[in-house]
């Protein structure tokens, strides 16, 4: 034999070896995160559905839990300074709270509108749709009905790298007065550095509007009786949105220079929250939408609880999000770790497009059309400060 093809042979046994090498582990990466997805039993609803619960575990340790029942995060713990890991957001205790209404939309997949529509109605090409008006005069977040409420088909995605679960529902045409037949699909991934990744999708065979979010309240010092105001928060925005008596944006965009609305600069939430300010009464606290600086997937804010050292970070692609320091929480409901769910006891930075775009030609359209396909990403990653 000639030396070169001696050569040749002994190149292709070597690519042959490294490539087996690298199919055993990419399956062995496959199957460890399926092995890092527990299914267990969560409850029936009244209308006989059975639900699941789907821990995802990580390499770290860090756990997520979620039901096919609204899309909710049930449990998310997060690492102290100390290492340990602690429960960091808020839920009920009895499953039936979630399938009975969620007053406070906790944990939940938000859709198809999250956030308000003014007096739960809007125009689309010429056409006039009325919506569910559960808040007041206006629609929230999609409805009594909403996304939240509904049952999500659950796979679990096996060649992820990490565990990933993705969820499906259809929403039919006409569904609390939407327009349109809409698929959304989100997908969930615990990563190994310590972050919870939520990639949405959405598509319509009529024109309709969508504005998808997720609802988790997060307390990051593990005691959900306690009050989040100690919590320092930044938010990458200039601007946000006052708005009127029924929480509507006024279509003002304001600089939140001078105002107790800058979070520019990292401060507790207490610092200025019960200050003398109009916008303040009117959201009986935060309830506003920021305008977040920059576009595509950024970092947009911050959260360090001192006490534990826990950090979160935020980072998302969507132009705005509402920072809402949980005023309406009342008390009714047990919380995860005892005693009662009072108010300001969770906060939410929920991710989205402008509330009320559907009726505000100035701000960014939340339109989708068939054809096109609604992609949007937001990430909370988790850390600790020493
Ligand atoms: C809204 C609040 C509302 C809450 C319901 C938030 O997204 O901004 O006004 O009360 O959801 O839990």
């Amino acid at each position: 034999m000639k030396k070169t093809s001696i050569n040749l042979i002994i190149l292709f046994a070597v690519l042959c070896i490294f490539g087996c090498n690298k199919k055993e582990n990419q399956s062995k990466t496959h199957s460890e995160s399926m092995k890092n997805i527990q299914v267990s039993d969560y409850g029936v609803t009244s209308k006989g559905d059975s639900i699941k619960k789907y821990t995802l575990t990580n390499k770290n340790g860090m756990k997520l839990e979620v039901i096919n029942f609204g899309g909710i995060i049930t449990s998310l713990t997060a690492p102290d300074k100390n290492g340990k890991y602690q429960d960091v957001v808020l839920g009920f205790t009895k499953p039936e709270d979630y399938f009975n209404g969620n007053p406070y939309y906790f944990g939940a997949l938000i859709g198809r509108y999250g956030n308000r529509i003014a007096n739960a109605k809007f125009t689309l090409e010429g056409k006039t749709f009325n919506i569910d008006k559960n808040d007041g005069p206006n629609s929230l977040h999609g409805g009594k009905e909403g996304f939240h409420t509904k049952f999500w088909n659950i796979e679990q995605i096996k060649e992820a790298q990490f565990p990933t679960l993705k969820l499906t529902y259809t929403s039919a045409d006409g569904e609390e007065g939407f327009p349109g037949t809409l698929t959304t699909t989100v997908l969930y991934t615990l990563t190994d550095d310590n972050a919870l990744e939520i990639s949405y999708e959405a598509e319509t065979d009529k024109p309709t509007v969508v504005n998808l979010t997720q609802h988790s309240y997060f307390n990051l010092s593990g005691n959900f009786t306690k009050e989040i105001t100690d919590h320092e928060l930044q938010i990458n925005g200039d601007q946000f949105l006052p708005v009127n008596e029924t929480l509507i944006p006024t279509g003002e965009q304001k600089a939140v220079k001078g105002t107790p609305f800058d979070f520019t600069v990292s401060k507790t939430i207490g610092k200025d929250i019960n200050a003398d300010d109009d916008q303040l009464k009117k959201g009986k606290g935060y309830d506003h939408n920021w305008i977040l600086n920059g576009n595509g997937l950024r970092s947009i804010a911050k959260v360090y609880h001192p006490e534990s050292g826990r950090v979160m970070e935020v980072l998302t692609d969507e132009p705005g999000v509402q920072f809402y320091s949980g005023n309406f929480l009342d008390g009714k409901y047990e919380t995860k770790t005892g005693g009662k769910n009072g108010t300001r006891t969770g906060f939410c930075l929920e991710t989205q497009h402008f509330p009320d775009s559907p009726n505000q030609p100035s701000f960014p359209s939340t339109e989708l059309k068939p054809g096109q396909k609604y992609q949007s990403k937001t990430i909370y990653k988790f850390s600790v400060k020493k």
